[in-house]
């Protein structure tokens, strides 16, 4: 048996069907590439998806968090919260608006560690960036509370977060704004790239559709700002569209395959499983299934042998490239869970056999 990490062929035969005439009208019947109704429906059914009033489209999940920065009037010399468990695109926005990052040791559930939040907090500080990773929220109630408090803005990086619960809301309607991401082996992935900014306040949904668009407003001739070519392309958006109705039972695959992996694996070596909980505090996406273990390049070793696709997210810290210069921050549960963490195979189209196969292999390994 083959088990790839993600299988975006398989993946894609659940909405093809659906998907091949909406493709052919758009591109050979309308030609509508650029800004036109298809991206005005899927923005609308986005936000009603996250629970929130606006969101806008825009070229990928890391312009979304550049743009985010630019509208809230991050400038050099503020400072940003955030963490280095995280794709690097999270503190690169931060850079590229001569803000500083101030990163923030994560806990054991791979999210922000609350309580190192309040003390990294200073005079300069405007936001804290916080990254809903593998498909799991950060604890938001201490968060917005701090942030509350300390009058600093809370954007959610969710490009790993669509579909998670934390208190029934989904990841991504907590912050005064929101980042996601529709890279293919996201939860929703299009045919290339696409992000989205979703916001609750009108100004900053207004802002942010100039920002996307080069600082225009096109319906008044007006250029507001030096802003960016960052526009969700028209087909993505039709695509996009197209796969929202089956999400939920996407991410019901999603959790029903993390559920096989979590009795499969119970007990097994040293292997420390993703946190489940027995309230409904946290309800998980699974953008990721990480385990952890002391043997995790010999595991993911005997896992290729099988056929069986891993990853691993990352297996250097973003503090320890040199070349960020990032590397006087001392984040030691990060470094560990750098040397620890291994995700195995998890997408919607996964078979119970295929899943029940990663377990067997990982056993045999520990045997
Ligand atoms: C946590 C996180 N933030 C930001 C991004 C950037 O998204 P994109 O690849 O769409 O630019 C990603 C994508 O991998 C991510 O995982």
């Amino acid at each position: 048996m083959n088990v790839p990490f993600v299988d975006l062929p398989k993946q894609i035969e659940i909405f093809k069907k659906d998907l091949e005439p909406v493709i052919r009208e758009v591109m050979f019947q309308r030609a509508d590439f650029i800004m036109r109704q298809d991206l005005l429906d899927f923005e609308k059914a986005f936000a009603g998806y996250i629970g929130a009033a606006h969101a806008v489209g825009v070229a990928n999940g890391s312009d979304a968090l550049n743009l985010c920065l630019s509208a809230l009037g991050i400038v050099p010399g503020d400072e940003v919260i955030t963490v280095a468990h995280t794709f690097v695109a999270t503190i690169a926005a931060i850079h590229h608006c001569g803000a500083i990052p101030v990163l923030v040791d994560v806990a054991d559930d791979y999210n922000i560690d609350v309580r190192l939040i309040e003390p990294a907090v200073t005079k300069k500080t405007k936001a804290i960036m916080v990254v809903h990773l593998n498909g799991r929220t950060c604890d938001m109630d201490p968060i917005l509370e701090i942030a509350s408090r300390r009058k600093l803005a809370v954007i959610e990086d969710s490009a790993q977060g669509i579909g998670a619960l934390y208190k029934g809301k989904k990841a991504g309607s907590f912050g005064v704004m929101s980042t996601n991401s529709f890279y293919p082996f996201k939860i929703l992935g299009c045919f290339g790239d696409g992000g989205m900014i979703v916001t609750n306040d009108k100004t900053l949904d207004y802002t942010l559709r100039c920002l996307r668009d080069n600082g225009q407003d096109r319906t008044k001739g007006d250029i507001l700002y030096y802003g960016w070519n960052s526009r969700l392309d028209n087909l993505q958006a039709a695509i996009l569209n197209t796969m929202m109705p089956y999400l939920p039972d996407m991410i019901k695959r999603r959790r029903a395959v993390a559920r096989r992996y979590q009795e499969g694996l119970r007990g097994i070596g040293d292997i420390r499983l993703p946190p489940y909980n027995s309230d409904d505090t946290f309800v998980d996406s699974f953008q990721n299934y990480v385990i952890r273990t002391s043997r995790r390049d010999a595991l993911q070793k005997y896992l290729r042998e099988h056929d069986i696709g891993t990853l691993i997210s990352w297996p250097v810290p973003n503090h320890r490239h040199r070349n960020l210069q990032l590397d006087h921050f001392f984040l030691p549960n990060t470094e560990a869970i750098s040397r620890e963490v291994l995700s195995l195979p998890m997408h919607p189209a996964l078979t119970d056999g295929e899943v029940a196969y990663v377990i067997d292999i990982t056993r045999q390994f520990y045997r």
